[in-house]
């Protein structure tokens, strides 16, 4: 069996994939056009795509021995998981392993933005820095303030654990309860609308889809406080970026971090003029340790896929049901 891999992603998962089948890598270092994953794809069993390609209905169709589908990130809103579904394909993704590194970049950017540590560092390199002054860089306080939480997932949980240490408060707004956040932080399930009001520090673990595309938009960031500080690790179309744009020239808020952009990888272009806002090129998974731990999930992934077994990480698992089904009438 053969497997098209979209992207070079470190050897340790490839070199899996590679005891056991036959590979075909993106040569090139850049994401591929649908038509080059479509021409990759001829004959392929496999696929092992990124969250930067977009696998469409169209591409998924285009295979007819396609077997499995490996996305080597934790979000899958790349994927049309209905059409894959549909044609009976297992979807894996990479969860659980970049959990602490998104959740630590995610603390990065919150304290950096609090602290307006790329701000102060451009202005001391470009020789601005003439001595301590009482008004000069002034920031936020983390401690003891409140941090809201919007999607108490494995990463919204990871990043309110690690809060202990500001001893903040901690308000979540999640479909359900989250058991841990509750017992360890004594943490408050509240309404979107009631953290949005309450929280100095907000942060998005949502993953993106119909409910949550552009979540935070105008209204919304009109309600946070003025002193409020706005993290997004999650996906960018959950923020309405002219909104955001809008939000930041007008300081509506004090600053936000983002590491993913509503058109990526293009970013409007205000935001790269403005001071109050640290822009990370979708990087929150980004340690050595973390991609290889994901390189070796996502191969394990597609080794089950193609021997005909449950991924281990399958996001649609009811097409085992559809083929069990199958077999029995
Ligand atoms: C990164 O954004 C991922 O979903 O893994
Ligand atoms: C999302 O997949 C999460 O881990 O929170």
């Amino acid at each position: 069996m053969k497997i098209f891999v979209t992207r070079k992603i470190p050897d340790p998962g490839l070199d899996l994939l590679r005891k056991e089948y036959k590979l075909d890598i993106n040569p090139y270092d850049r994401p591929l056009s649908k038509d080059e994953i479509t021409k990759g794809l001829k004959g392929k069993d496999g696929l092992l795509c990124l969250l930067t390609d977009q696998i469409d209905k169209e591409v998924i169709y285009s295979e007819p021995r396609l077997k499995t589908i490996a996305n080597y990130a934790v979000g899958y809103d790349n994927v049309d998981i209905k059409a894959a579904t549909e044609r009976g394909i297992p979807v894996s993704n990479t969860p659980k392993v970049l959990t602490e590194t998104t959740a630590e970049m995610t603390w990065a950017l919150l304290l950096s933005v609090a602290r307006r540590i790329v701000e102060g560092d451009t202005y001391t390199r470009n020789g601005k820095f003439k001595g301590w002054a009482p008004m000069l860089m002034l920031g936020q306080d983390i401690t003891n303030k409140t941090l809201g939480i919007i999607g108490a997932g494995r990463i919204g949980t990871a990043v309110a654990l690690k809060s202990k240490g500001f001893n903040m408060k901690v308000l979540y707004y999640n479909s359900r309860h989250n058991e841990i956040l509750d017992r360890e932080l004594g943490a408050q399930k509240v309404e979107f609308l009631d953290l949005l009001k309450k929280s100095d520090f907000i942060s998005l673990h949502v993953p993106l889809n119909d409910s949550t595309y552009h979540m935070i938009s105008e209204k919304e960031l009109k309600m946070m406080k003025k002193t409020s500080v706005l993290i997004n690790t999650s996906r960018g179309s959950v923020v309405d970026e002219q909104a955001l744009v809008k939000a930041l020239k007008e300081k509506w808020i004090f600053g936000v971090g983002l590491d993913v952009y509503e058109h990526e990888p293009r970013i409007s272009e205000e935001l790269s003029k403005l001071d109050n806002v640290i822009l990370q090129p979708h990087s929150a998974s980004a340690t050595y340790e973390t991609r290889t731990k994901m390189a070796i999930m996502a191969a394990e992934n597609m080794i089950a896929g193609l021997k005909g077994e449950i991924p281990p990480n399958c996001v649609n698992k009811e097409v085992f049901k559809q083929k069990l089904g199958k077999e029995i009438h």
